[in-house]
């Protein structure tokens, strides 16, 4: 038996914190054809739908047990009045979305579709309300309107469209990137109306809401300091104003201004985005950090409801509606984003990738010709789906010992190979990234503590790093059973092909 190059040391009787499902959140906003085109077609489209939503997306994305589902934004968020979006759709007044394409936004996905949605996906409201061009009020009534019993004038309101129960919103979200377009505020003036905001969405019956003040960009550690602050004794008696605080992070290959092409890129652009990737895990402890020093006993939840891979927009489509391919690539940026979101679980209670449908790193991208209802599933929406194993299980800390020498990229170490681990239900299931280009690596599994009775594995790779999934090749990059996994005196040994990710599923029963 030839030696592994690596080894990964696992207590299987030794379960951690549990990995909420909530941190593979997801993201909608009205931005390009994420929401029109993407999740509404309008009942009067030839594509299949229920009320106008797409039957074909929410079938595929049911299988990933989406948790919850963001929206409107995003900055449109905070351009957003909810009273436009509900009532009779034909009466609905229009705005400019000037944030994404400068285009005309006509409403008909409101308050209602967009719970219809949720409802259709099983996943839980997280609605994020305006701070920046918004009122207090403004905000208050939208949670009376979704949350409210009685027939106070609000209840009332939905009541006279169509609704008569309260609906369940669990997460609220206080504005979106008050630093940038939700107001180019300072931390100061934000924290301030962060707290006033929060104190008028009020919980309604049993509607508890978990409201999630807007938070940092990347590094800005002071901005998430000044909202820590601004919390006052999160320990002293009654409730925190607002229970979690965000924080925004893209991976990107080149600067802002030319962020590199989804599936043109090289071995070089592939390590650089590798490195890029795994920074976010940097960030989360650096965050968690700051709030540790305010909220030792972790009170107050991170929530990173931005994330993923930004590239420049496919050639031909409109600049502002953020559209882009997605590669294998991409599929490994997400498994080392929900390595790293495993091992903060103490303090990361959510997160949101950014976005679900035809925007960013999306999982399904849609024909734009709107009779076709061709749709593709990404190389992203598989590692979801491999890692749906994961939602709600306990931690099982991955001791891995990795021989090679990392790489060096950008003058920074980057490691070649990704691993985390959890347990549920006499179960465990193992992931493992190999982010070597070229290499393919062998894993130890070194498993304690419990008898691995059975075990499965599957494999998402491709020959080439920039393949992708398009209409004509829909299946360049899905995942397979893989036969690379050998008994071993210790465990399991797993061979991982280059630039692949894998899942190993186990079977556990106590020591006999
Ligand atoms: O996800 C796209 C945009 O990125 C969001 O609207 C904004 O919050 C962020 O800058």
């Amino acid at each position: 038996m030839s030696t592994p190059d690596a080894r990964a040391v696992i207590d299987l009787d030794l379960p951690g914190p549990q990995i909420s499902r909530h941190l593979y959140g997801h993201f909608a906003e009205h931005l390009g054809r994420c929401i029109y085109g993407g999740f509404w077609v309008g009942e009067d489209s030839d594509i299949p739908n229920e009320g106008g939503i797409r039957l074909d997306v929410v079938e595929a994305l049911r299988g990933l047990s989406i948790p919850n589902l963001r929206w409107p934004g995003g900055c449109f968020a905070d351009e957003y009045h909810w009273r436009d979006g509900i009532g009779p759709r034909e009466q609905r007044p229009r705005m400019v979305n000037s944030h994404w394409g400068d285009v005309v936004e006509d409403n008909s996905f409101g308050t209602h579709e967009f719970m219809a949605l949720c409802e259709l996906l099983g996943a839980e409201p997280y609605v994020n309300g305006n701070v920046g061009s918004g009122t207090v009020r403004e905000m208050s009534e939208w949670v009376e309107y979704l949350t409210r019993a009685d027939d106070s004038p609000m209840a009332a309101l939905r009541r006279a469209n169509g609704r008569d129960e309260p609906w369940r919103v669990p997460f609220w979200g206080v504005g979106n990137e008050a630093w940038g377009c939700g107001g180019n505020m300072r931390a100061e003036a934000y924290a301030d109306l962060a707290r006033q905001y929060a104190t008028f969405c009020r919980n309604h019956g049993g509607n508890e809401l978990y409201r999630i003040a807007a938070g940092a960009n990347v590094d800005d550690y002071e901005w998430t300091e000044t909202l820590m602050k601004a919390l006052g004794c999160i320990d002293c008696k009654g409730k925190p104003v607002f229970q979690a605080v965000s924080l925004h992070y893209y991976t990107v290959n080149g600067s802002w201004k030319d962020k590199g092409d989804a599936t043109r890129f090289d071995v070089d652009d592939w390590y650089v985005t590798m490195l890029r990737a795994r920074r976010v895990e940097e960030l989360l402890r650096r965050h968690s950090t700051v709030m540790d020093r305010y909220d030792p006993y972790r009170k107050i939840g991170l929530v990173l409801d931005e994330w993923g891979t930004w590239w420049n927009v496919e050639e031909g489509t409109n600049p502002g509606f953020l559209y882009q391919q997605n590669s294998l690539r991409d599929a490994l940026v997400a498994s080392v984003h929900f390595d790293a979101f495993h091992r903060s679980a103490e303090r990361l209670v959510m997160a949101n990738i950014a976005q679900t449908v035809n925007v960013l790193q999306a999982m399904i991208l849609t024909d734009p010709d709107p009779d076709s209802g061709a749709l593709v599933l990404t190389p992203t929406y598989h590692v979801f789906e491999m890692n749906t194993g994961h939602h709600d299980a306990r931690r099982l800390d991955v001791h891995l010992q990795d021989d090679s020498d990392p790489r060096e990229v950008e003058g920074q170490p980057l490691e070649l190979l990704s691993a985390s681990a959890s347990t549920k239900d006499g179960t465990a299931l193992v992931s493992l990234s190999n982010l070597d280009a070229d290499r393919p690596r062998s894993v130890l599994l070194d498993l304690r503590g419990m008898e691995v009775t059975g075990h499965r594995a599957r494999v998402l790779t491709a020959p080439a790093i920039q393949a992708h999934n398009t209409p004509a090749d829909p299946t360049a990059v899905a995942p397979a059973e893989h036969d690379g996994v050998q008994p071993h005196p210790r465990g399991l040994l797993v061979e991982l092909p280059p630039h692949s990710y894998t899942t190993v599923s186990l079977d556990l029963a106590p020591l006999g």
